[in-house]
């Protein structure tokens, strides 16, 4: 028997966790034990639990504990029967009581693609400190190769071109990258709460409409979303909600620091603005009534965030916030919240009308580095207008390559990537950080003063090692909505200077 995908948890409340495998080697579904202590050399067990390695879900293991742990408390587990070895052995720690004012530690990062580079980041993610959680932010996988010159073969699929879309086509997606060493180090280092964004299914689909992306369709697409659906529930540690077993957004509890609220901004959305175009302006973004939440979850959203008696609220979220401006006034990508705008408006003068205060949104999609203010505009000009009532951190991305890399390769990505974040910083006053170089993620503490939030990256992802280091840090003071750099590269572009 062997777990070669290794071993996740997921999420973590006060008294409870969810944890996983999945077992190699079986041919039905079989029984084994999963154990939890507070020693690393399992010393005193805590928690034993039966579970099932189903058949039907790729020998996969999904079960929650819910006994025998306490608040805020670092735990190890493993997997085992007693023929076999045993598992890897995981760590966590549950959530903490909600009148905590520790400060809480909080991991961010997305796309990963498998062909573009190397998991070097995740060996760094997984190396970071007592992390109370890591949130993956969408494209933990790529129904297909989009990399032109893939560093390493991705042949999963029918056609062995790697792209998937029948149920044992996404199984095998899944395991292919959850068998990469270092990812298997990130999962069992720190709880994992993952949300998709579109290539957990299909590039750009948009509720029900597929996308356009797929070279040879093979089966319908409604059918082809259910097995990429089913197959990220097997393969995350998380239990499937009752009601609605798609079900992605929920808020997780870490105390009196931080209410986490983790949205799904595919499911539900209205197709793209402007036929989806790139910096085609046509108005149709600024519609009223376009939804890229839709209004179970809006309603949900607005009612948690109003709740809230944490300290700060981290908001998990797909596609960029603020706006991405080319020339000034002129959204670049319909993609993102900007081809929502009615709607970012309204969740937005929410959040100021109520007096939320300390909400700060973490952001994957565009496999780069920015960091800002924002406003209900999405925008802000030299004078702070439109005020800010809220922040973001695009945590940059796992592998996955930008336009400047994918272009130019690591060599000569400053030289293309330096003048484009001149331009970032030229059309886009809000933006207060912007790097499109580097890969990596985002790491943030949320205390009962401030946020702080540091930007990791590391120097190549096309080498299996690579020293990973601190590219910016941040802090944004408790009750005011505004990025402070506290340390950014000495070298290339400098946002715009804001008068106080
Ligand atoms: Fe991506």
């Amino acid at each position: 028997m062997k777990y070669g995908q290794g071993v996740a948890s997921g999420q973590p409340g006060t008294r409870g966790i969810t944890l996983w495998t999945r077992v190699e080697g079986l041919d039905r579904t079989s029984r084994l034990q999963v154990e939890v202590s507070p020693d690393e050399d399992f010393r005193r067990i805590v928690a034993r639990n039966d579970v099932m390695a189903e058949q039907a879900r790729d020998f996969t293991i999904h079960t929650r504990v819910t006994r025998g742990l306490r608040p805020g408390e670092q735990y190890f587990y493993r997997f085992y029967t007693c023929m076999d070895e045993n598992s890897q052995v995981g760590r966590f720690r549950t959530a903490r009581p909600a009148d905590s004012r520790e400060p809480v530690r909080i991991g961010f990062f997305s796309c990963q693609e498998y062909g573009s580079g190397f998991y070097t980041a995740h060996a760094a993610l997984a190396r970071e400190a007592d992390l109370d959680l890591v949130i993956g932010l969408g494209d933990y996988i790529y129904e297909r190769v989009f990399e032109r010159n893939p560093i390493r073969s991705d042949t999963t699929g029918a056609n062995r071109d790697g792209e998937v879309q029948t149920l044992p086509e996404y199984h095998e997606k899944y395991n292919l990258y959850n068998a990469d060493p270092e990812l298997i180090r990130m999962r069992a280092s720190h709880p994992m709460m993952a949300i998709w964004d579109d290539h957990e299914v299909e590039d750009n689909y948009a509720r029900e409409k597929p996308g356009e992306a797929t070279r040879q369709v093979r089966i319908p697409f409604l059918q082809r979303q259910r097995n990429g659906y089913d197959a990220f529930f097997d393969h995350m540690p998380r239990i499937r909600v009752r009601k609605d077993p798609d079900q992605i957004f929920g808020r997780i509890g870490l105390g009196g620091s931080a209410d986490v609220f983790l949205l799904d901004q595919r499911r539900f959305r209205d197709d793209q603005a402007c036929g989806d175009e790139f910096a085609v302006p046509c108005g149709e973004q600024d519609d009223p009534g376009r939804t890229l939440l839709g209004q179970d979850q809006k309603r949900w959203l607005l009612d948690g965030l109003a709740a809230s008696r944490a300290t700060w609220k981290i908001v998990g979220n797909q596609v960029m916030i603020m706006a991405l401006d080319v020339p000034r006034g002129n959204a670049l990508n319909p993609d993102q919240w900007d081809g929502y705008a009615a709607e970012r408006a309204e969740l937005l003068n929410f959040i100021r009308d109520r007096g939320i205060e300390d909400v700060s949104f973490v952001t994957g999609d565009i496999h780069t580095f920015f960091a800002g203010n924002v406003s209900p505009t999405g925008r802000q000009n030299e004078v702070r207008l439109p005020e800010a009532v809220a922040t973001e951190f695009v945590g940059g991305s796992i592998s996955s390559k930008g336009i400047f890399d994918q272009a130019g390769g690591e060599g000569g990505r400053d030289v293309t990537a330096f003048p484009s974040d001149q331009g970032v910083f030229i059309n886009n006053p809000h933006i207060r950080f912007s790097n499109q170089s580097f890969k990596g993620y985002g790491v943030l503490e949320a205390g009962p003063e401030e946020l702080r939030v540091a930007y990791r990256a590391v120097r190549t992802t096309q080498a299996r090692e690579s020293e990973p280091f601190t590219l910016a840090e941040f802090r944004v003071a408790r009750g005011r909505p505004e990025v402070e750099v506290v340390r950014a590269p000495t070298t290339g572009p400098q946002p715009l200077p804001l008068v106080p």
